[in-house]
């Protein structure tokens, strides 16, 4: 337990009045059965679970991911597969393009404790890295991308996805093991929408993955991501591995999607009432600093738990606003009450964080150092 500097000659909190604010809280009941809900979706459909770690970053909820039959993790960025593997954790994908020579040699001073892969979306990225590993006398496992909906990396077609495959199964120092997706069902709270997203995210990695092997290129891994698309992609024949994230914490924007429920919201940022000075106005100590900067054009960053029809209306730094809407009921807050905010986007929350405090109801059980804090290299 890694006391804060704040805590510093106070006896070690048992309650949550006990801790100062803001502070992020984990339910570890809905931690818990958050964690076997997507477990059991993956186990079903007889799919492997790499969790995605960038929701949580601690060594305390990933240990809980592998006791529920994880075989692995996922991770954006190196910097996280750093502190992950320093904790022990030595099977990880990092499902982002490693560019560099920065990038390669952290990359390569992992290969001695841990086994990893890492995404490819471009031939001018395979080859830098080929370059690079192979005068290293390596070779390690990649994954080929298809932009599956989200705008980001992944090549622009399935077509581009195999050509490029064909491509990297020649470079030295890279071991082509498969193909990688994530669909992007963020934009819509339809379950049909959703779940037709989710069955063409596995579809086109599946479709990919045979006309790879149709030119004799390998493709044992077939990974599919995302907590919303996750329980119709595992159903695709073919689907090798899920890589579900924000699944974890549940968060207002999952509520918005509509399969995640107020009550799966495992994470909430306990705040302090600093300021009342106008009967329709609270303001809490915990702003864009503490909550994550996502809006996602809602004009909100979170809302109370015991009292989800109000809402962070504005954000600052260090300051978030509540107002009671026309005929709203005032909580009647005190100056000083401690009101729990469930965040837009848990993984932006957490991060925020150097510590989650796991809770039993009202109690204390665990402080977890965010070890991938800040870890975005
Ligand atoms: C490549 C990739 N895979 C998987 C995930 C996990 O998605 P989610 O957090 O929706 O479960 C993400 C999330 O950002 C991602 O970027």
């Amino acid at each position: 337990v890694t006391a804060r500097r704040s805590d510093a000659g106070r006896p070690p909190a048992r309650f949550i009045g006990d801790l100062d604010t803001p502070v992020a809280l984990v339910d570890l009941a809905r931690l818990e059965s958050n964690l076997g809900a997507m477990a059991a979706v993956a186990r079903d459909a007889g799919v492997a679970h790499r969790p995605h770690a960038k929701t949580h970053k601690t060594r305390e909820v990933a240990e809980r991911q592998l006791a529920h039959g994880a075989i692995g993790l996922t991770v954006a960025k190196l910097g996280e597969a750093e502190v992950l593997v320093d904790a022990g954790f030595d099977d990880l994908f990092v499902a982002y393009p490693l560019v560099g020579p920065l990038k390669l040699e952290r990359l390569v001073a992992l290969l001695e404790r841990a086994r990893l892969r890492f995404e490819v979306d471009t031939l001018d990225g395979a080859t830098a890295a080929s370059t690079f590993l192979a005068g290293q006398g390596r070779r390690v496992d990649v994954v080929v991308s298809l932009d599956g909906g989200a705008g980001r990396s992944g090549a622009a077609s399935p077509e581009a996805v195999v050509d490029l495959a064909e491509r990297v199964a020649e470079l030295p120092g890279l071991e082509l093991v498969g193909v990688m997706n994530y669909g992007n069902a963020y934009g819509t709270s339809d379950p049909e929408t959703q779940a037709s997203i989710g069955r063409r995210e596995g579809e086109d990695a599946v479709a990919i993955a045979a006309a790879m092997r149709a030119r004799g290129l390998r493709a044992d891994v077939v990974t599919v991501g995302s907590t919303p698309t996750a329980r119709h992609a595992v159903k695709v024949p073919g689907v090798t591995e899920l890589r579900a994230g924000v699944y974890a914490f549940q968060d207002l924007k999952q509520v918005s999607l509509g399969p995640a429920t107020l009550d799966d919201c495992a994470l909430t940022v306990m705040a302090t009432v600093v300021s009342h000075a106008r009967p329709d106005r609270y303001v809490l100590d915990a702003g864009i600093k503490a909550l994550a900067g996502e809006d996602y054009g809602w004009g909100t960053w979170g809302r109370p738990q015991a009292r989800p029809d109000l809402a962070i209306i504005r954000a600052t730094e260090e300051h978030g606003v509540i107002e009671l809407p026309p005929g709203a009921a005032d909580p009647g807050w005190r100056i000083g009450e401690r009101v729990r905010i469930i965040p837009n986007h848990a993984c932006g929350a957490a991060n925020m964080h150097d510590e989650l405090v796991a809770v039993d109801g009202e109690r204390v059980v665990e402080r977890w150092p965010v070890i991938g804090r800040g870890r975005f290299r």
